[in-house]
Parts: C-alpha cells; sequence; structure tokens
C-alpha cells in the first residue's frame, strides 16, 4: 500500500515538474528542437536564443575527431544538445572525458544524434565529448531548459569561443 501510493505521488509529480531524467526524444526530431509537451503540457513560454546561452564547439587538439562541446550560460535545469551531419551519422557524445552524465535520445533521422540532462540539478556550464566516426563534419544545436516555466531555443554552436 505504501509503495502504491509512493508510486502515485512520484507519477504526480513526474507531470508537475516535466522531465526531471531528461527531455523526450521528440525534441530531436523538431525542427527548432522545440520541448513541445513542455509548451504544451506546463504552459511554458519559450524564447529564441539572443546569446543568453552559448554552445562551443572544438577540436581536441592530437585526437582526430573528437570534439569537445560545451553549452554555458545563466543557470539551466534541463538540456537537449544535438549533433547532425550530412547522411548517416555514426558519431556519440562520450561520457567519459564529459563532465555530466547524459541519457541519449532515439531521433528520427539518421543524420542526428542527440542527448539530454539525467537530472535537473542547476547547472550553468556543460562540457561534452563528441566522437565522430564516419570522417563527417557535424554541426551542433541545444535546447535548454532554464525553469520549468521557460526555454530556450536554436542554439547553435560555434567554433573558437
Ligand atoms: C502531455 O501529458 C499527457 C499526459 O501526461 C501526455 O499523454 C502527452 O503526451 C503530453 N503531451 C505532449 C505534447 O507531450
Ligand atoms: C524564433 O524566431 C523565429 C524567426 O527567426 C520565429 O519564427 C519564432 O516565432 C521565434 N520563436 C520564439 C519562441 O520566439
Ligand atoms: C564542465 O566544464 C566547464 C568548462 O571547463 C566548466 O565551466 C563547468 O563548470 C564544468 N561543469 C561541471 C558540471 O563540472
Amino acid at each position: 500500500m505504501l509503495i502504491v501510493g509512493l508510486v502515485v505521488v512520484l507519477v504526480a509529480a513526474w507531470g508537475v515538474m516535466g522531465h526531471p531524467t531528461g527531455a523526450p526524444s521528440s525534441v530531436c526530431d523538431h525542427p527548432f528542437m522545440e520541448p513541445i509537451c513542455h509548451r504544451d503540457n506546463l504552459s511554458a513560454i519559450g524564447f529564441n536564443n539572443t546569446g543568453q546561452y552559448s554552445l562551443c564547439s572544438d577540436a581536441v587538439e592530437g585526437s582526430p575527431g573528437r570534439v569537445m562541446v560545451t553549452l554555458t550560460g545563466a543557470s539551466f535545469k534541463g538540456f537537449v544538445i544535438r549533433a547532425t551531419t550530412d547522411g548517416e551519422n555514426l558519431g556519440e557524445f562520450n561520457e567519459e572525458g564529459s563532465n555530466v552524465s547524459f541519457n541519449d535520445l532515439t531521433c528520427s533521422r539518421q543524420e542526428d544524434v542527440a542527448v539530454t540532462h539525467v537530472n535537473a540539478n542547476s547547472k550553468s556550464s556543460v562540457s561534452l565529448v563528441w566522437e565522430e566516426s564516419n570522417g563527417g563534419k557535424s554541426t551542433f544545436q541545444a535546447t535548454v531548459v532554464p525553469s520549468i516555466e521557460t526555454y530556450v531555443i536554436n542554439i547553435y554552436g560555434r567554433s573558437n569561443c
């Protein structure tokens, strides 16, 4: 009985809090990586990135195919970072060398690979290692959830920042 009660409370909390353990895969497939469920179910308001966040992607010297991708800005709880290549994307984000844990999303397009947060702890900078294995050139894009009421989309990767 206690366990059933606990499960009910957890499910109810999930509904109120959104996705504390990661965004749904639909964010990867949305043209602007918009968290539709966050918008529709939590009445969250979306903003375009106008410099609140930066997504820096820099090749790791001496490690061909390895790219350090760093998302930085005002404190945030959730994120999705997507890597897109021309053709089939065989790369992957690797927790080894990254300073945050993450979950993989399941993207519909073969060009896309994406990951998301594993908890809703506040963070202001996360660095992830991207490993390219098809020799392609990836472009990066992110969506950030600063709070339950808001999200920021169209955060594009840049190098040398
Ligand atoms: C909104 O929440 C309902 C029930 O919790 C869920 O079935 C639905 O998929 C959610 N909507 C979106 C757009 O995710
Ligand atoms: C973001 O900008 C595009 C145009 O560049 C606009 O169509 C869209 O409505 C904006 N989205 C938000 C959430 O402000
Ligand atoms: C991850 O690395 C970045 C860049 O070095 C740093 O600013 C940030 O504080 C680190 N984040 C965590 C969660 O350790």
